[in-house]
């Protein structure tokens, strides 16, 4: 395989009630990777509307991304943060992709089977081909690395199918333009740390979730401390002390998940949470928990709303970031259509 330069992209949807789950699962690595890749962070607002959205709470809530991200210490200057419909060229290879991609792999897709629920028949065909233009977002810049939580790695194996299948459907006319044995790089999940998947606070077993009717179940990034604490103290836990081993977290699903937490805030290991709280009852960890939340959420939630009542500077972010990345797509598209034999 060809050596690709090294680039890294992620989306988050502007669906409203942006929390803890994003920002551990997925924010936090984009202001990590910063230091070592060049990175761009797409608001996808196109992802959006595969369920019913309302235009004005689209608007909002596509800046209430774009402000999470640069208070959480995304760079807009130094990388890119723009939103999807301002560049043509994700729909265009999402297009592409849908006559590489096949219907058997799709049908697999078990996002789709949880969101379209009982009544499939009624499901947008968006959302249902959604995971073709999430592929189409990364290659259209020839990503090499994508950060995202744990529920997003069956759509990135579907990438991967993709880009190899591109590859080699199109071997001959890559090769012959010069791009030697593969056009699109296989892009790489990094799925790491101690939340790649934080759960409900009322239930364990479920994802914490924008669309989940009860507000307690998350920590919303605009909760103020007095949100967080009561939220916190309200969660589920169960009768016994926290164990000193990972091993006694097994089949503790509120224990497991509330120790993820702390460790992924501290940025340490559940290892190290357990060493200090282990014998601990939750009443004593949950008081040290919503300490560290309001400290670590309560700079960005003020950041985010101050950000967010300066909407001019928003939308320029955006608009200069659409500005910067349409560059970059629209020079790979071109490559894209003299491979397919598109005359242009
Ligand atoms: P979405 O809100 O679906 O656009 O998700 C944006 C990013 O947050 C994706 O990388 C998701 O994988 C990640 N994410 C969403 N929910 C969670 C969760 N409960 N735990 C960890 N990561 C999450
Ligand atoms: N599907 C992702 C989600 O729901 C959002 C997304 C769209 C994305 N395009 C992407 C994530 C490209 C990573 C790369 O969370």
């Amino acid at each position: 395989m060809a050596k690709f330069h090294e680039r890294v992209f992620s989306g988050v949807q502007p669906t409203g009630n942006l929390h803890l789950g994003n920002y551990l699962g997925a924010i936090t690595k984009f202001v990590a990777l910063q230091k070592s890749y060049e990175c761009i962070y797409c608001v996808v607002d196109l992802h959006a509307i595969t369920v019913p959205q309302a235009p004005r709470e689209l608007e909002a809530n596509t800046r209430e991304v774009t402000a999470a991200f640069i208070a959480s210490g995304v760079d807009p200057v130094r990388h890119i943060i723009f939103n999807q419909s301002q560049v043509s060229e994700h729909a265009e290879l999402g297009w592409i992709f849908n006559c590489v991609a096949r219907v058997g792999w799709l049908n697999r897709m078990t996002q789709f089977k949880e969101k379209a629920g009982k009544d499939r028949e009624n499901a947008s065909v968006g959302l249902y081909s959604y995971p073709t233009l999430m592929a189409a977002d990364i290659l259209v810049y020839r990503a090499t690395h994508v950060p995202v939580g744990d529920d997003q790695k069956q759509h990135l194996e579907l990438s991967r199918d993709i880009a190899q299948k591109f590859n080699n459907d199109f071997a001959e006319s890559i090769s012959r333009r010069g791009f030697g044995d593969g056009y699109f790089p296989l892009p790489e999940p990094l799925i790491q740390g101690p939340a790649t998947r934080v759960m409900s606070l009322r239930d364990g077993a479920k994802k914490m979730s924008k669309s989940d009717p009860s507000d307690y179940s998350r920590l919303n990034l605009s909760d103020d401390a007095d949100a967080i604490a009561q939220k916190v103290r309200k969660a589920k836990t169960d009768p016994e002390p926290l164990p000193s081993e990972e091993a006694g977290l097994e089949k503790r699903p509120e224990a497991q998940n509330l120790v993820g937490i702390y460790a992924a805030l501290a940025e340490t290991t559940v290892a190290a949470v357990l060493g200090q709280f282990g014998n601990a009852n939750f009443s004593t960890f949950k008081t040290a928990l919503v300490d560290l939340a309001v400290a670590r959420l309560g700079p960005i939630c003020t950041e985010m709303k101050r950000l967010q009542g300066d909407q001019k500077y928003l939308d320029d972010v955006l608009k200069d970031g659409a500005d910067r990345a349409r560059v970059i797509a629209a020079a790979n598209m071109r490559d894209i259509k003299g491979i397919l034999g598109f005359i242009r």
